[in-house]
């Protein structure tokens, strides 16, 4: 694994991540990383290419076994293949829960600060936005309980509880006690829970990912949402699947018109088969290169930039870095990408938690990395 590469050629590519800001810029904002695809995803999708076969394509299935076999090999969870549905993205999957699960007026809660599109979700679809905020404590971001229970006996019209475990922007990992404690909460108040799981193969060493459905009592309320799309770097070539907990919920899914579930790209289907057969190894790699990188993040943070708060993150190769003490305005990230040809996160678009707050993708070079950080110590002087 070389996670060396050359950033001349990575502006030219036509990829978002490198394009939005140009070439003056160094790229920290989009989640994405820079250490490219397994080996079988190039060589299948090669073949493919030769092969001229670009017709209507049946994958669903094969891709349900890979997911499966993905699931059962990382997570130890064994998952019913034709309880999958492949659909376009991620963000497009939960659209789909939140059409086949709710209704207008009602309610969709989600934790704050949050993936910016989750915020826009619910109105789009005319149902309403509920936030569930995180509370910082001196030792990180934690998930509020009393806070759950208090929004939910509050407002009866709340029907589904969109969980990002592991959560972005935070990087903070849902531990078995609480996902018990969410599921019960979900069942008492009869919640659909959808668990968007993306970020689930980057987990560092003192966590473990518990996907949503491993929990006793989830398969009932549960769909979980996920693809390969930030693990292998596939994010362009749009395929995700969307997994119900029982057939229940399946079949509502499927009720869901069939134009609104996309119908997933030939190559994103096999290009995630292929890492989700093959890409095992190759995972635990880019893993232990974000260890280095998120532990030589967080020492640099604390030693050189010590008014900026971070802690350390437990998944994800997103930093969530908190420098409100310096005063930065509205816009952070703007402030920061002008101050320093950084383009950052911006900790405001993430809603109500973001403020002062930018997000730093520390998923690339050690070189790449050093300089970033090199520049926004320099740029808060
Ligand atoms: C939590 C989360 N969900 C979904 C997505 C987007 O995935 P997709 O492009 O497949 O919709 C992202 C991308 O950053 C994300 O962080």
């Amino acid at each position: 694994m070389d996670s060396n590469f050359d950033v001349t050629q990575r502006y030219n590519a036509g990829l978002r991540k490198w394009d939005k800001y140009g070439s003056n810029f160094l790229p920290a904002w989009i989640a994405e990383h820079d250490f490219g695809s397994p080996p079988a995803v190039k060589e299948r999708l090669y073949d493919l290419v030769s092969s001229g076969t670009f017709g209507y394509h049946d994958q669903d299935a094969k891709l349900g076994e890979a997911f499966s076999l993905w699931s059962n090999t990382r997570n130890s969870l064994e998952v019913n293949p034709e309880m999958i549905i492949p659909v376009v993205t991620v963000l497009q999957g939960v659209a789909a829960c939140v059409e086949a699960f709710s209704s207008e007026g009602e309610g969709i809660l989600y934790n704050t600060p949050s993936y910016p599109p989750f915020l826009e979700l619910p109105s789009h679809s005319k149902r309403r936005s509920v936030e569930w905020k995180m509370i910082k404590s001196e030792n990180g971001w934690k998930y509020d309980f009393d806070s759950l229970e208090e929004i939910l006996s509050e407002d009866p019209q709340i029907r589904i509880l969109l969980l990002c475990n592991p959560h972005n922007p935070t990087g903070v990992v849902l531990k078995e006690n609480e996902l018990k404690q969410i599921v019960n909460i979900a069942r008492k108040y009869n919640l659909v829970l959808v668990s968007d799981e993306i970020h689930s193969d980057f987990i560092y060493k003192e966590s473990t990912h518990i996907p949503t459905l491993a929990i006793d009592g989830a398969e009932e309320i549960t769909v979980t949402v996920t693809s390969g799309a930030k693990s292998f770097a596939l994010a362009g070539l749009r395929c995700a699947v969307v997994l119900s907990g029982n057939k229940n919920l399946h079949e509502k899914l499927l009720n869901v018109p069939k134009f609104l579930l996309g119908g997933a790209n030939r190559m994103g289907c096999e290009a995630t088969i292929a890492s989700w057969k093959t890409g095992s190894g190759w995972m635990d790699e880019i893993v232990e290169i974000l260890e280095h990188r998120r532990k030589c993040l967080k020492s640099r943070v604390d030693n050189e930039i010590p008014s900026a708060r971070m802690f350390l993150p437990e998944s994800t190769f997103l930093a969530w870095i908190d420098l409100s003490e310096f005063d930065l305005g509205e816009n952070p990230a703007k402030f920061l990408r002008e101050k320093t040809g950084i383009a950052f996160g911006n900790g405001p678009d993430f809603g109500t938690g973001g403020e002062g707050h930018i997000r730093l993708t520390f998923g690339t070079s050690e070189d790449l990395l050093n300089e970033m950080i090199n520049r926004l110590g320099e740029g808060l002087l």
